[in-house]
């Protein structure tokens, strides 16, 4: 009579082969029903008790509840895994969610970023100021006088005053107010430029909108010329336009800066001059406006739209 203990260890080595040989779900299924099937080797092989001499049932039937247990821990963590294996785009909901792409940011703030780049890397921080500004700092204090045509109310966008008494107020017209704020407030040297955005009541054509932007510098100090002024601008568009880029200065008026220029820059493949802006040295009245003695201090400004 075979010795049912000996039976059972190759039960063991059965099941384990049958193991190593599940890779699917069917596998798995097929291996269940073979060794844990109500029809199985399992329940067949529990009549290896009753067949056992009587000192040798007690081991017999332990060495086939491991044999149980061992299938059955198989099969459970194997299901598990060919689960997980089965669905790996299911949602977990406890991920951190992904961003949806925004697209691209606005051209002009792209421009801005540039350009607040470049002239920080030429030593120039950033300020900025209110785009509702009182007349003052949008008028008087750039030595724009009352009677000045700059200051038709068809040219500006004026607030309603209502009933208070508070100073005349309106959309800055030019972001020159900020240079009036930032002396105000900075003792010289004073090297910042000013990014903003400006209000006119243009008609709307193709180069024309009632809001758009400019950039300006201001830089304060002692014996400041315009020779600091023009190879700054000149610095300023090579390093954006190209070493090739050509820079005209015409002579202009503006009440702020005494003498003044304009600045154009030549576009070799549209072959033409384009204006990049005003500029000038700071107007001693502005000065004297800011507090600032025109005596000891010189500077120079400009303004890009
Ligand atoms: N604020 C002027 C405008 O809007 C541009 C300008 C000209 C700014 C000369 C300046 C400057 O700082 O010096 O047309």
């Amino acid at each position: 009579m075979p010795n049912p203990l000996n039976e059972i260890e190759e039960l063991f080595r059965q099941a384990d082969e049958d193991m190593q040989a599940v890779s699917t779900s069917d596998d798995l299924e097929h291996f269940r029903v073979k060794w844990l099937g109500t029809k199985g080797i399992l329940k067949a092989k529990m009549a290896l008790i009753g067949q056992a001499a009587p000192d040798q049932k007690k081991l017999v039937g332990q060495k086939l509840n491991e044999l149980k247990k061992s299938l059955e821990e198989f099969h459970a963590s194997t299901q598990t895994q060919l689960e997980q294996q089965a669905t790996p785009d299911a949602v977990d909901v406890t991920e951190p969610g992904q961003r949806p792409a925004l697209g691209n940011r606005l051209l002009v703030m792209k421009v801005v970023d540039e350009l607040t780049d470049l002239f920080g890397r030429m030593g120039f921080a950033v300020a900025e100021g209110p785009e509702v500004e009182d007349e003052f700092h949008n008028f008087v204090a750039l030595n724009i006088p009352a009677s000045h045509p700059a200051r038709d109310p068809l040219d500006n966008f004026y607030l309603e005053q209502g009933a208070t008494s508070r100073p005349l107020q309106l959309l800055r017209t030019q972001t020159s107010t900020v240079q009036i704020r930032v002396m105000e407030t900075q003792e010289p040297p004073i090297r910042v430029v000013i990014p903003g955005r400006v209000y006119r009541p243009d008609t709307m054509d193709a180069t024309h909108l009632p809001m758009f932007h400019q950039l300006e510098a201001l830089v304060v100090d002692r014996n400041v010329t315009m020779v600091d002024l023009k190879s700054t601008i000149m610095q300023f568009v090579h390093a954006y336009f190209g070493t090739q880029a050509k820079v005209r200065f015409r002579p202009s008026f503006f009440s702020f800066t005494e003498p003044s220029a304009e600045v154009d820059v030549w576009f070799e493949d549209k072959g033409l001059w384009i204006e990049l802006g005003g500029c000038g040295m700071v107007h001693p009245n502005v000065f004297t406006n800011c507090n600032i003695a025109p005596e000891e201090y010189s500077g120079w400004a400009f303004g890009l739209g």
